[in-house]
């Protein structure tokens, strides 16, 4: 027997997504996640939402957050608030980041070009996916400025290369090199959701390459090349003028070791808890990588941010600027670009409103004094939706 609030609550759940019709009426992240899973097909959502094994890591990307809690100060002017932020030379209006996802035709026909008119409306930094569905000119064209390129290095250096060039020449002014999967990983809720697609995958997916492929012989040439080590920074410094952003670090010594081979900036992520199961939240690896790198580089970080809050936390511990994944894909999926620049203005408003809030009104305000490592809280999430 359900209790009148459980009763409520299981029907606000089966409900959520189908009443939103309009972007304006989605009050959080969480609700665009409703709407959007009513609209992707299940295959695709699955893809979207897995995380690795069991989805420990993808759920401790959230827990994480309820570690540290932020300590606001009073009486600050903050009349006048500025989320302006500039990393490696990409200046952006929100230190909140479009990161690079693959394949988002599978999730809107707007695709990565919804994206990047979302992006270039709101003034938000974009790092654009290996795997976009969309080739990089016309993303750089739709953005109408300059972009970050993700590279997932493969087994040919010489593809490597030719990406590479390309993405310069299209215009992008860093690239971040993805090293969290050399060898592949085990996506069991996908496996899940793509039993309950009817549709036949090879309809669609007929063995194409993505765009950023074009005019290259991709027989037996793999996505990840799993012999890489720290050198490969120095050969992508020589054939490129890009800065180099290492994506996928967890831990200190990783951190510094990177640095120590030329790279101009850390990404602490763990892939949104899509590459190794490490059961420990990407906002917990952040204390150790500061504290490793020590001002030699900007730190930037992903997975699992669903709140202004947790922005703001890992602007606190030292971040320079915050990815987000899945909430914008969330967007495109429920609406194309109207979705993703509500998603940007709902983590807007929230960072605004604890920014204002805590007594800190620019991004260069919030440091260390604004945040406490509380250690292990029990999470508690309005039905259970902030926990993932
Ligand atoms: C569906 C999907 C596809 C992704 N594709 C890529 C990719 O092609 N390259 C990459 O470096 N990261 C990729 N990521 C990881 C994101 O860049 C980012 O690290 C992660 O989504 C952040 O976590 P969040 O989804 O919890 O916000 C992907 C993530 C998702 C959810």
């Amino acid at each position: 027997m359900l209790t009148s609030y459980e009763a409520f609550s299981q029907e606000i759940e089966e409900t959520l997504g189908q009443q939103l019709t309009d972007p304006s009426e989605v009050i959080n992240v969480f609700e665009m996640e409703a709407v959007a899973r009513e609209k992707i097909p299940p295959a695709h959502y699955g893809y979207l939402s897995t995380g690795v094994d069991g989805d420990i890591t993808l759920r401790a990307n959230r827990a994480g957050f309820t570690r540290f809690q932020i300590k606001p100060r009073r009486l600050v002017d903050v009349s006048q608030p500025d989320l302006s932020i500039n990393v490696l030379g990409a200046q952006a209006d929100s230190p909140i980041f479009i990161c690079p996802v693959g394949s988002h035709g599978g999730f809107n026909a707007e695709a990565e070009s919804g994206v990047a008119r979302a992006a270039a409306a709101k003034n938000h930094h974009m790092t654009l996916s290996t795997q976009s569905s969309t080739p990089i000119e016309r993303v750089v064209e739709e953005r109408g400025g300059p972009i970050w390129f993700q590279l997932y290095p493969t087994n040919r250096w010489e593809y490597t290369v030719a990406m590479l060039q390309r993405a310069e020449r299209a215009g992008a002014t860093a690239v971040a090199l993805t090293i969290d999967l050399p060898a592949g990983r085990n996506v069991e809720t996908q496996s899940i959701f793509m039993r309950q697609d009817n549709r036949t995958c090879s309809d669609c997916h007929r063995g194409q390459a993505k765009p950023i492929f074009d005019g290259l012989d991709m027989q037996g040439v793999g996505l990840n090349d799993p012999s890489l080590t720290w050198d490969v920074i120095g050969r992508i410094k020589e054939v490129t003028d890009m800065k180099v952003l290492i994506k996928g670090i967890e831990v200190g010594i990783d951190a510094s070791l990177a640095i120590e081979n030329g790279a101009d900036g850390i990404w602490v992520s763990n892939h949104g808890g899509r590459a190794t199961e490490v059961d420990r939240g990407s906002i917990e690896c952040l204390p150790e990588i500061v504290s490793a790198v020590n001002s030699r580089a900007p730190i930037i970080i992903d997975s699992g941010f669903r709140r202004g809050t947790d922005i703001y936390k890992a602007l606190a511990m030292g971040a320079s600027a915050v990815g987000i994944g899945r909430p914008y894909i969330w967007g495109l999926g429920a609406f194309g670009q109207a979705g993703v620049e509500r998603v940007l203005d709902l983590l807007n408003r929230e960072l605004l409103i604890t920014m204002q809030g805590s007594g800190t009104p620019t991004v260069d305000s919030i440091g260390p004094d604004y945040v406490l490592d509380a250690g292990y809280r029990v999470p508690r999430g309005r039905l259970g939706r902030d926990l993932y």
